[in-house]
This record gives structure tokens, C-alpha cells and sequence, in this order.
């Protein structure tokens, strides 16, 4: 399969790929959008999901305005979580902002009613704004243009904004654009078992579904000119209010509110070539905003009243992209291809948080679709996070708000499995509690992640560790850190139990999920053992440094001054098995006992497909894996091991790694580079880099896979860019394909973002913002940097 940027390359379309609508580049700027030519309603769905536009606070993605049969449109806001109706607790898909018909001549403009003669999206990934071009050919040859742009705001993440341009390209026409908030939403439930065969064209591809019902309107009315849609969700209780305000030169203005919906109508007389524009600014308020007091409705109006018009509110949002790219950027000179790869990921990392909001967290697709329900899992913390914590430290720092803020709920869980501390849910939602279902959508298959995959609560103290020790903020480690780590470390101790002389861990699942119910998983295991260690030596370090904080918290969670030494002691004991005479670690207690099961198939992007007879939910018995476990481990704490194991441990488990989750392919790409494996490991790049663009998971209409973004700029800058952040400090060991000519990328270090420039012979850096010089580490000799200064390295 061609990747997305290849695609739009006029060679590969005059050999006959035979493709109609592909993601592809902009001619202009082809690193810095993403294209569709064309309408395919078969490639529909991935594009709504490839063209969301968002600002942390909620994206939208990206159907078209008037909707086709078989959309799955879909806006989400963060934090808006609701369980009725529905078995598991949902992302609410929100009310429809979008919202609009356009007719000419009474005729629908819409790809079923009329001709679709020319179409054309483009993602401006640099301004965050979605522009469509589409030319309907109407009944007798005549022919209307539709134009719009959209964008959600990130000057003001309350805002989104509409332009909707219509043009009679050869002819007078009478034009009507509809434009309003369509509060009759509902979320995809399941689908009903059918026949296994049986096959849905795209139309009707989500109308068989099961539908859950989370919102109802609690008022729908214009005041004067401007509109406003409330809705409650049923059973989390939680208010929204949409504003609209519309102009439109030259037309006639109705305006309508019906029970779930408001509405705008222009009526247009247009001359032949002329243009009729209507801008609509939507505004968003909802009863879980972080610190908001007043009423909804209220800061719903002010924003709109605020935003002024579309262009003055364009021209806020572009600037406000232009300060996030300044170090959010990553390219490549040389491969453009990669480039475009590596922009997209980021926007869709950029539209995915909230820097301002310290009580949401980013779901497994992100706000782009209703896969995997809107839940939080470990990718925040292991994938997601390195790319905020160097790039937006902010965002960082509100992602971990995010578990301090459901540590109640994480105090529930614990205590519902019988200890105490505080134990992270696998799936977690609004409050923290455990949301995992179990069962497979189709009832078929139990699985048990919720009670086995322990792990997360590790991975998040490991997060908070990072952290602290790439920012330097020791506030946010003595305050709300040291509260997640003692808590956790609790847990740990209780959920410990005997064997003769050592501490085990029974009956949990690591990141591999193919294996349930395992003893002493050696990742996990690993990381308690690290976790218990990190969290005695904070108390430590609060004894001496911050003493009267200590004291509080103590205070606050009854925690008694015997406790931080049984966490070292618990360390200490807790097993973390590795075969003596190879030296391979062993996944967990038996592995080495299971069925060898050798990948013999591959698919087209070189990755392997499962043997025939088998399926994921009836591994167990084999040593197959989903994702890296062990080789997760070295990736996390790559200091724990020698070169010699980790190079041993890498061989013996990628040959049995089947990458079914999108989290894969990054790490072992990352792993395999530090371990001198630099072919396999570009495969790897690839198939992370293009998951989405290439749709090779199958199933990028659900929703991005966000952390195999996040995955992909690890792969960037801390694979190809060699950046390490330990106790020395910062260093680079940058080794790129041969391919590249240079990678440029920015890290935040300490409060202050270090620009790299990086080659096969020389690497430049420049530190930035005022403040003592920093000294880092590049391809293993010292470099001074003081600030504006560019410096050159060359390579050894
Ligand atoms: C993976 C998990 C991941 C989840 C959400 C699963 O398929 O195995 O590791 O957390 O997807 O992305």
C-alpha cells in the first residue's frame, strides 16, 4: 500500500493506483496538509476521523457539514462522560455544531442529490483549519460551488467557528443555508451479531447499530439574534450550552429552535459567478469546566459575543498554532514524506490536550471518535507523555493533574479489591473508578484486563518520576506527586504476597495481553520493584528539603514513618526473575514453558500475521506476544540492564511479537536502535508513522490511534535524535537514516526549550529563554550551551 503522502504524487496516480480519494499533500506546502481529492463514500469514515479539528477541549471530526448516508460524525469534550443507557460508561458524542444543508434551486447539495463534480478537503495542519471545496452539478448543467472552513478555536478553546461560502458558478440561483446545533445525538452502542459473513456497504454500515441515548435538551431559544441549545446528560448530571451567532451579507434571515435544536436560515438571490458567505461562531460552556462559576448558558453567550467576527477569531487561532509550532515541530530534511507523517501526529497531539485543564486526560483515540468509549489508559503516561513533557510542559503537568484529580476514584478501586492505597483503574473515565468492560462488544470473549493489568499504576508513578526530572518542578513532586506515589506505593505493599523468602505478584497481565492470570510478570514486577523504590526515596528527600509539606501530608493520608522503609524492604523482595545461563528475562513465571508458535506470514508492511488456527483471545498457551512487554521494560528503564541483555532480550522478543496494538511498533523501533538493530527499526518507524495515514490497523474511522503518534515523534527524536533525559542530564546521540539529511526538534529542559539541528556529521543546538548556561551531552562529550548561542558539534 502506498503511504498517504505517495498517494497524491501524480506519478503514482498516472501508473493506476487506482485510488479516487486519498489523503495526500497540499501542492503549495505538501509537509503541512493533508489533501482528499475527490468524494469515495468508502474512504468517508477515515477521513471524518483524519480531518478532526480540535483544541484539547474538544475536537470534531471531520464529516461533511450536510453529512452523507454512513456518517459517523461526532464532536466530544473532554471530561463529558455518561453511562446511561449504554453498559460502559461513554465519551457523550455531543451536540453537532457543524450542522447545516445548503440548497440551490431547492435541490440539496449534498453527495447523494447531486452531482459531486469536483471535491476537495485540505487539513491545514500548520492553523488547525479544515477547508473543503466541492462542486455539485445541478439538474440542466449548471454548476455551485460550496466552500467552507471550520476550526474549534485554540486562542479560545470555548470557540468554534464556520464559514460556509456558496457560489452559481454559471448561473442566477435562489441559495438557502440551514446552519444551526443538532442537540439529537446519540452513541454507536453495538452492533448485533450477524452471520459472520455478513458484510454492510458504508451506508449502512452504522445504522444497524445499537444506539445509546446520553443527552436530553433542556431548552432550545434565540434571544434576539443569538441562539442557545442547553442539554443535560442523563445520568452524570452535567449541563452544556452551545451558543450560535450567524451573519450573512445580503440575505434573508429566519431563525428557528426546536426541541433539540437552533437554527439559522438564509435565503440568497445570487447572480451568475457571485459568492453568498454566511459565518457562524458557536460558543461552548459546560458544568465540569475547570474552575468556571457562572452559568453556562452566561459564558456560553460571552464567548460568542467575545470572538467578534470569523476573521478576527481566525486570525486568533492562527496565531495562537503559530506559538505551539515554534516548539511542537519536528522535521526532516530530505524526506518530505516523513515530515508530513510526523506534523500530522503532532497536530493531532496538539488538538488532543488541554493545557488549562488539570482534571481531564487524553483517551486511547484521543477527541477524534468513539473507539474504545472516550477511556484513559497507560498510553497517557508511557506514550503520550514524553512528547507534551518536552514539548509542552504545561500540558504535561495538567495530564498528571488529571490522576491526582481521580485519586478518589483510584482510592475506590483499591479498595474494592481488597487493599488499601490507591490502585489505578486499567480504563478510566470522569471519576477515576474502574470502567473496563468485560466482555468483547459482541459478548463472545471475557477478557481481564480490569482485574490483571495492574501495571498502569506503576506506569503512572513512573510518569510523575519523568516529570519532576525533566522539569525540575519539584512543587508539583512534593505536593500532588508525593500523594499519587505513597498512596500507590501502599498498594503495592498490600497486593505483595508471600513465597518463602521473596515477595510475588500473582495472577496479573502485563502489557502483553495475549496472557492472562500470570505470576510475577517481570514488567511488571520490575516496575513495582522501581516504583517502591522511587517513592521511599521521595520521602527522603521531603524529610530533609521539605519537611513541614512532609508532615502535612503524612498528616492528611495517616501515613506512619515506619511505612517508606517497608517499601524499600518490599522492594527488595519482590522477585524479578531472569534465566541465569542465557540471560533472557523471563515475560513471567512459565513462559519459557509455553508453546513455541514461529511467525512464518507477513503482511505488506512486513508485519507478522498471526498463524493460522489462531486469534488473539486463544494465545495462552503460546509465545506468541501482542505488544513488547519485556522489551517495554528496557525501553522504560533502560538503565536497569546491560547493552549485552538488552540486545540479547530484544532478538529473543521481537521474533515473537505480533504488534497487535498500535503501541508496538514505535517501542521496538526505539529499542532497536539503541541496540544497534537500525533496518528493523525503520520498518517500525514506518508502520507507526503511517498507521493512520495508511489506515494499516484497519480501523482508523474509530478514532486516531493517539499514542502510536506519540510513539511516532519518540521514534524522531529520541530513536533517530538519540535524546536521553537520566541523571547527567540531557543528552543526544543522534544516528539518522541515511536517507535524512538533517532532523530539527525542540525540547524543553528545565523549564527552558533547547532547539536541535541534527546531521550525520555535526549537530547544532541553541538554547533559548534567559538564564544560566545548560550543559548537555552530545554523542557522549559535554557541550556548554548558553543562551542564543548557536553551537556546531561534530560527530565523533
Ligand atoms: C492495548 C493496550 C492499550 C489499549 C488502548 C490495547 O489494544 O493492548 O496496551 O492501552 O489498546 O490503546
Amino acid at each position: 500500500m502506498h503511504s498517504a503522502y505517495m498517494q497524491t504524487n501524480p506519478a503514482s496516480r498516472a501508473s493506476g493506483d487506482g485510488e479516487t480519494a486519498n489523503a495526500a499533500t497540499h501542492p503549495r506546502e505538501p509537509t503541512w496538509s493533508v489533501v482528499e481529492h475527490g468524494w469515495n463514500p468508502q474512504r468517508a469514515n477515515y477521513f471524518e476521523t483524519i480531518f478532526t479539528v480540535g483544541n484539547g477541549r474538544l475536537g470534531t471530526r471531520g464529516s461533511l457539514e450536510e453529512r452523507h448516508t454512513g456518517a459517523l460524525p461526532g464532536t466530544f469534550i473532554a471530561g463529558v462522560y455518561d453511562a446511561y443507557d449504554s453498559p460502559v460508561i461513554d465519551l457523550v458524542n455531543a451536540p453537532d455544531w457543524l450542522d447545516s444543508e445548503i440548497f440551490v434551486d431547492g435541490l440539496r447539495l449534498d453527495t447523494e442529490s447531486a452531482q459531486v463534480i469536483e471535491h476537495r478537503r485540505s487539513l491545514d495542519l500548520r492553523s488547525g483549519v479544515l477547508h473543503r471545496d466541492t462542486v455539485f452539478g445541478l439538474p440542466g448543467g449548471a454548476r455551485a460551488r460550496l466552500r467552507t472552513e471550520r476550526f474549534a478555536s485554540t486562542a479560545d478553546r470555548d470557540l468554534c467557528c464556520l464559514r460556509i461560502e456558496v457560489t452559481c458558478l454559471d448561473h442566477a440561483g435562489a441559495v438557502t443555508v440551514r446552519t444551526g446545533i443538532d442537540g439529537n445525538r446519540r452513541n454507536l452502542e453495538r452492533l448485533p451479531t450477524y452471520r459472520e459473513q455478513t458484510a454492510f456497504g458504508h451506508e449502512r454500515k452504522w445504522d444497524k447499530w445499537a444506539k445509546s441515548t446520553h443527552l436530553v435538551s433542556v431548552g432550545a431559544r434565540f434571544d434576539g439574534a443569538v441562539g442557545v441549545l442547553e442539554s443535560r446528560t442523563i445520568d452524570s448530571g452535567l449541563d452544556l450550552a452551545f451558543a450560535l451567532t450567524c451573519s450573512g451579507e445580503g440575505g434573508r434571515r429566519h431563525q428557528r429552535s426546536r426541541h433539540d435544536g437552533i437554527e439559522v436560515q438564509w435565503h440568497f438571490d445570487v447572480g451568475p459567478g457571485e459568492t453568498v458567505r454566511v459565518d457562524k461562531l458557536v460558543g461552548l460552556a459546560t458544568s465540569r469546566d475547570h474552575l468556571a462559576v457562572r452559568p453556562e448558558r452566561e459564558r456560553a453567550l460571552d464567548t460568542v459575543a467575545r470572538a467578534g467576527s470569523f476573521d478576527t477569531a481566525a486570525a486568533a487561532n492562527r496565531a495562537a498554532w503559530d506559538r505551539q509550532w515554534v516548539d511542537a515541530d519536528c522535521s526532516v530534511v530530505g524526506d518530505d514524506r516523513v515530515t508530513q507523517a510526523l506534523r500530522f501526529a503532532i497536530y493531532h497531539l496538539l488538538i488532543a490536550a488541554n493545557p488549562d485543564d488539570p482534571t481531564v486526560s487524553i483517551g486511547a483515540k484521543a477527541l477524534s471518535g468513539e473507539g474504545y468509549r472516550g477511556h484513559v489508559f497507560w498510553d497517557t503516561e508511557v506514550m503520550l507523555l514524553p512528547f507534551f513533557l518536552f514539548t509542552q510542559p504545561r500540558a504535561a503537568r495538567a495530564l498528571l493533574g488529571y490522576r491526582h484529580h481521580t485519586l478518589p476514584g483510584a482510592r475506590e478501586v483499591a479498595a474494592d479489591n481488597g487493599t488499601g492505597g490507591a490502585r489505578f483503574a486499567w480504563e478510566s473515565a470522569d471519576t477515576g473508578r474502574e470502567e473496563c468492560p468485560r466482555y468483547t462488544p459482541d459478548g463472545k470473549e471475557r477478557f481481564y484486563t480490569r482485574e490483571e493489568e495492574l501495571h498502569i499504576t506503576a506506569d503512572i508513578a513512573y510518569a510523575i518520576i519523568r516529570y519532576a526530572a525533566v522539569t525540575g518542578d519539584d512543587d508539583y513532586l512534593f505536593g500532588q506527586g508525593a500523594e499519587i506515589l505513597f498512596e500507590t506505593a501502599r498498594f503495592w505493599v498490600q497486593r505483595c504476597t508471600e513465597d518463602g523468602d521473596s515477595l510475588v505478584l500473582r495472577t496479573v497481565m502485563g502489557p502483553d495481553e495475549f496472557h492472562s492470570h500470570v505470576d510475577n510478570n517481570a514488567f511488571t514486577n520490575k516496575l513495582v520493584h522501581w516504583h517502591l523504590r522511587q517513592a521511599a526515596a521521595v520521602y527522603e528527600r521531603m524529610s530533609r528539603e521539605r519537611r513541614e509539606r512532609l508532615h502535612d501530608l503524612m498528616a492528611s493520608i495517616g501515613l506512619d514513618p515506619s511505612e517508606p522503609a517497608g517499601w524499600r524492604a518490599a522492594a527488595d523482595r519482590l522477585r524479578a526473575p531472569t534465566d541465569p545461563d542465557c540471560g533472557v528475562i523471563e515475560q513471567f513465571d512459565g513462559y519459557f514453558d509455553r508453546t513455541v508458535v514461529p511467525i512464518v506470514d507477513w503482511d505488506a508492511h512486513g508485519m507478522p500475521r498471526l498463524p493460522v488456527r489462531y486469534s488473539p483471545f486463544d494465545c495462552e498457551a503460546t509465545s506468541l506476544l501482542k505488544q513488547p512487554d519485556v522489551v517495554m521494560l528496557l525501553h522504560m528503564l533502560p538503565d536497569e540492564y546491560s547493552m549485552a541483555t538488552r540486545r540479547l532480550n530484544y532478538e529473543f522478543y521481537e521474533q515473537r511479537t505480533m504488534h497487535k496494538s498500535s503501541l508496538s511498533p514505535s517501542i521496538h523501533a526505539i529499542v532497536g536502535l539503541q541496540v544497534g538493530d537500525s533496518r528493523t527499526a525503520q520498518r517500525y518507524f514506518e508502520r507507526s508513522a503511517f498507521v493512520d495515514l495508511d489506515d494499516n490497523q484497519g480501523n482508523t474511522e474509530e478514532g486516531i490511534h493517539i499514542a502510536s503518534a506519540a510513539g511516532t515523534w519518540q521514534v524522531a527524536t529520541h530513536g533517530f535524535g538519540g535524546v536521553r533525559a537520566d541523571a547527567d542530564g540531557l543528552r543526544f546521540t543522534p544516528a539518522l537514516p541515511g536517507s535524512w539529511q538533517r532532523l530539527r526538534f525542540s525540547v524543553h529542559w528545565r523549564g527552558r526549550p533547547v532547539r536541535a539541528d541534527l546531521g550525520h556529521r555535526d549537530a547544532r543546538f541553541e538554547l533559548l529563554g534567559a538564564g544560566p548556561p545548560v550543559r548537555i551531552i552530545v554523542w557522549g562529550e559535554p557541550v556548554t550551551l548558553e543562551p542564543g548561542v548557536v553551537v556546531e558539534v561534530a560527530a565523533p
